[in-house]
């Protein structure tokens, strides 16, 4: 298998230039940047190779699903380890075992590894549990998110892998978190699968540790007409998210609660006009959550619906207009999206207007992807824009109760401790003015 996969990859480049180029330039054609956009020169891509016997787990992750279960996902080259994980809450000391299910994928000459997935629990919140996968290598370690506040979310879209990734995984590591969210755009494969298993070994030190959530972007669709149409093949097998859990049908777009916190991650890259399932799905998700359980209601997105970079402009237009209102009325506390490689924080807002009861809307697509930054953004700046920066970072949510919640900025150019930007969020259920429907703001910044 080793040898078939040199083999492809080695072919890949030919492979991909000349049957691959059409799509791709349509899809270079769709994000097409204004003359004027500059991209600051990324940084190298880091291969992660795989250092394990065949047996032994690569690319583990976990991930949340129901109330007190957790998915944990790994590659094995060999196809006889069984989807098998034992775990305890101490160092050797295995008191439970469940069996999950594989699966495996073709993507041209690639053939991926076995794929596993294997949900355990009940788990005790705010838990350290001891595991092991498929009976074979080294054990990890991960630690359950509480079950009330404070929790703290680590947010950071587009991280790809690359010397900056790197730089971002590390900050991120340099202070404690809870949950992992992550709006879209991982590995930045594109096509070449090879690079899915090395982004899978390269962020395993973390994935295995907390739970990652992740949604999809633009560069996990991999469509290539009549053999792949559907797109999203690598993507689904690789990062499965609770999508049954929640009422959705599709890996693309579904919904967690976790502590107080209702979580949703919408899809950029499937439908979600007046028919869609996403929309109606959405619509019945927004309708089941209790404020009194779960008082904060985060979104992420991976095209930013609004966005004063030069950037990526107006793609995430039709999906706001699609979804905006649902998102206002369910007084949604923040959006955040990906996709525009830089930083930039909103104010409140609702049909571009400032609105007290709207989300806030946050941009962190500046995780570390290979295609550099978004240096450029629009002058002279909209009021509504609050901060605006083209740095690689991630940024922290912490949820202190039921009411105060602090968000964070933090540069890979600064230590962690410096917070670039930093804002405290009041819970918008607990706003009488927006309970009772009425925006408390009487002028209003527009766009
Ligand atoms: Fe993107």
């Amino acid at each position: 298998m080793k040898n078939n996969k040199k083999f492809c990859s080695s072919i890949f480049p030919f492979f991909l230039s000349i049957f691959c180029l059409p799509h791709l330039l349509l899809q270079a054609d769709a994000s097409a940047a204004p003359e004027d956009f500059i991209r600051q020169p990324p940084r190298k891509i880091v291969y992660t190779q795989h250092k394990r016997s065949e047996s032994e787990p690569q690319q583990v992750h976990v991930s949340l699903v129901g109330k007190d279960n957790m998915r944990v996902t790994w590659i094995t080259e060999a196809n006889h380890v069984p989807s098998t994980v034992e775990y305890g809450p101490e160092p050797g000391k295995y008191i439970g075992k469940e069996t999950g299910e594989h699966s495996s994928y073709h993507y041209f000459f690639y053939r991926s590894g076995k794929i596993h997935n294997v949900k355990i629990g009940p788990l005790d919140p705010n838990t350290t549990y001891y595991y092991r996968c498929g009976g074979y290598g080294p054990e990890f370690s991960f630690k359950t998110p509480p079950a009330s506040f404070p929790i703290e979310f680590v947010v950071v879209g587009d991280l790809g892998q690359t010397e900056w990734t790197e730089s971002t995984l590390s900050h991120v590591d340099n202070k404690d978190y809870d949950v992992l969210l992550l709006p879209g755009d991982l590995s930045y494969a594109d096509t070449n699968q090879d690079l899915w298993d090395s982004f899978g070994r390269l962020v395993e030190p973390y994935s295995s540790r907390r739970p990652w959530m992740v949604t999809e972007g633009n560069h996990e669709m991999e469509i290539f007409p009549i053999l792949h149409p559907q797109g999203f093949k690598a993507y689904n097998a690789r990062w499965r998210m609770p999508y049954e859990e929640s009422g959705s049908t599709s890996n693309l777009y579904y919904s967690f609660d976790v502590a107080g916190a209702h979580i949703i991650m919408l899809g950029s890259y499937t439908d979600f006009d007046q028919d869609s399932h996403q929309l109606k799905w959405l619509e019945a998700d927004l309708g089941r959550i209790d404020r009194g359980k779960t008082p904060w209601v985060v979104v992420l997105v991976h095209a930013p619906w609004y966005n004063t970079n030069t950037a990526h402009q107006g793609e995430g237009e039709s999906m706001r207009k699609a979804m905006e209102e649902l998102l206002y009325k369910a007084r949604v506390d923040v959006v955040f999206a990906g996709h525009v490689h830089a930083y930039e924080r909103f104010t409140r807002i609702y049909d571009k207007k400032a609105d007290s009861c709207g989300p806030v809307y946050i941009t962190i697509g500046d995780g570390g992807n290979r295609e550099g930054l978004a240096l450029t953004f629009k002058n002279p700046a909209s009021p509504l824009s609050l901060y605006r920066e083209p740095s690689f970072g991630h940024g922290r949510l912490r949820i202190l109760d039921e009411n105060r919640a602090h968000w964070s900025w933090h540069r890979n150019n600064d230590s962690d401790a410096f917070m670039a930007d930093e804002v405290w969020l009041d819970n918008l259920s607990k706003s009488k003015a927006c309970r009772d429907g009425k925006d408390e703001q009487s002028v209003k910044d527009e766009l």
